[in-house]
């Protein structure tokens, strides 16, 4: 095996060459304001009606500082998603890009990770969705059995633990097979069928029931503000961080989550009108006005009762039912259904068609690139995404799902950021203008600069954390060891920075985003590294050998 050619890298131009000139193409028929609103589509949704709950609980009101630090890495992201957005405007995404800067294993273990994100995080968002639609049932008086609402592992864990509630009936009135208990999350399953069936008919069907499904949730989300507005006691404001700094950062993975999205745009290249102009547009705008959004709602949230009362499952209808507000129980309910099925929707269309960008490269097989001769969709893809969030639906649950979605995404991202530092001068591409360029602010000074400040304020620190972090003994190891490595990233990037005069703004993305990372639990990064794993045994018996660039060479 020759070692270099795990590292073969596809031009820019060839990414601009796509498909088959003898199959059906797919259709360019979205604007910007439907790009913008894939975005939003995509972004508001679970993390903003269920995990934030957990986030405000563990860190209180300095949730806030999470949001801004998530926005912020994200806004790095976003702004490296947009310039590779405009230099490659194919579907891969992540993936192309990677393609073009590291070379065919990053690009491939970068479409492994993105599986992680499209199709597990739609996995949480189905529970979720399930969970408010439920709700909505049995407020018009239609109760499903508890057994039917509910996952396995939740249901067998609530009963292990003796907590009463729904998982414990389930438990206890569940029809069995021989020993085997029947339980499972039907309206979760359901969902996922509906929405692969609608993306897989097409986009334009999935366009206008994405732009529709948007207003409704951001004008249920700005009645949810305003009417919470007024029941603010900012004294729940103090204590401001009850559980210290890593409280908040106890809700990384939770805020986090509520940020993934934006990127799903890239996914949508090749169905776009005007790309090189629009994705990166339509990326940091659906980024802005969710990052409002959330700021307010985590201000209001924690401002109406205390952030004792918020770690449940339904924290915005939570907060009214405490208030006695009992209209605005069923408002929320439907806005947490419609946001939640946007977001499924936009991911799974994003989900196959990075799929198909792989198998357009050899790296998956040839069907994956398939395009319906009548709906114009990846259809074998689409197909085979719902199969990969519907099958899991039936032995996963919540919590699971969630960190390894949210490690998946920071992995990506964190290389999209790497990758555009090592992205050669824009490449002219005959008859396109490019539209979007990353400004290009030199990080040689200001890098350095940032991390001697960060370790003099480490220095000076004397909160708890901080002492334990310096003390270089086996104790809470697999709590400082992530903060460890950070630190060490940090040095290095300032040494690079200095050396080769490098970008900032992707430096910055880079970093802050493994910052985030510090932040997930160890066994999750386990997980995740047993996943990884698997991902290059299949890409040296499969994607290998079949790779277009092996073929040309
Ligand atoms: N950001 C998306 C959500 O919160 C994944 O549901």
């Amino acid at each position: 095996m020759n070692f270099q050619s795990l590292f073969r890298k596809k031009s820019v131009s060839a990414t601009h060459d796509q498909g088959d000139a003898h199959s059906p193409q797919l259709v360019r028929n979205l604007s910007l304001r439907d790009l913008t609103f894939m975005g939003i589509a995509a972004i508001i949704g679970a993390g903003s009606f269920s995990s934030l709950g957990q986030a405000c609980y563990s860190g209180g009101p300095g949730v806030v500082i999470l949001f801004i630090i998530c926005a912020i890495a994200c806004g790095f992201t976003a702004l490296c998603y947009a310039e590779f957005a405009s230099r490659v405007p194919a579907s891969g995404s992540a993936y192309t890009y990677a393609y073009v800067s590291f070379g065919e294993l990053f690009a491939w273990v970068i479409g492994w990770a993105l599986l992680m994100e499209y199709s597990i995080g739609n996995i949480y968002v189905a529970f979720s969705w399930s969970g408010y639609f439920t709700n909505l049932l049995d407020g018009a008086g239609v109760h499903m059995p508890e057994w039917l609402t509910i996952n396995y592992r939740s249901a067998s864990a609530a009963f292990r633990d003796g907590i009463q509630g729904e998982g414990f009936q389930a438990w206890t009135n569940a029809p069995k097979i021989g020993s085997l208990r029947i339980i499972f999350d039907l309206p979760a399953f359901m969902i996922n069928v509906l929405i692969t069936w609608l993306v897989y008919v097409g986009v334009n069907e999935s366009r206008k029931v994405s732009n529709f499904m948007v207003l409704l949730k951001l004008f249920i989300i700005v009645v949810v503000i305003v009417t919470g507005a007024f029941f603010i006691d900012i004294d729940n404001w103090t204590p401001f961080m009850p559980n210290g700094f890593g409280g908040v950062m106890g809700g990384a993975a939770a805020v986090f989550f509520a940020y993934i999205g934006f990127d799903a745009v890239s996914t949508l290249a090749e169905e776009s009108k005007n790309p090189m102009r629009d994705l990166p547009k339509g990326m940091m705008y659906s980024l802005m006005i969710c990052t409002v959004v959330y700021v307010l709602l985590a201000l209001v949230l924690t401002g109406m009762v205390s952030y004792n009362a918020l770690g449940v499952s339904d924290p915005l209808a939570e907060v009214f039912k405490l208030k006695g507000v009992k209209w605005m129980l069923y408002f929320v309910s439907i806005a947490a259904v419609v946001a939640m099925t946007s977001v499924i929707l936009v991911f799974q269309l994003g989900q196959p068609r990075i799929w198909m960008s792989m198998a357009r490269d050899g790296l998956l097989p040839k069907r994956f690139a398939k395009i319906h001769p009548k709906y114009k969709t990846p259809g074998f893809s689409t197909i085979m995404t719902g199969a990969v969030v519907g099958i899991p639906i039936f032995f996963t649950d919540e919590t699971f799902v969630l960190d390894f979605t949210s490690i998946g995404t920071l992995f990506a991202f964190v290389l999209v950021c790497g990758g555009v530092l090592l992205l050669p001068k824009a490449e002219k591409v005959e008859g396109v203008k490019q539209r979007f360029r990353l400004p290009h602010i030199n990080g040689k000074w200001v890098v350095p600069a940032l991390v001697v400040a960060t370790f003099a304020l480490l220095l000076n620190d004397d909160s708890d954390y901080t002492k334990e972090l310096f003390q270089f003994n086996n104790t809470n190891l697999s709590a400082k060891l992530p903060m460890w490595i950070f630190l060490i990233l940090c040095v290095v990037m300032a040494v690079m920075s200095f050396m080769r005069n490098l970008s900032l703004i992707p430096v910055l993305g880079v970093l802050s985003c493994c910052y985030l990372l510090t932040g997930m639990a160890p066994s999750n990064w386990l997980w995740f590294g047993v996943w990884l794993l698997i991902g290059l045994v299949v890409y040296l018996l499969y994607g290998f050998r079949k790779s277009k660039l092996a073929r040309q060479s």
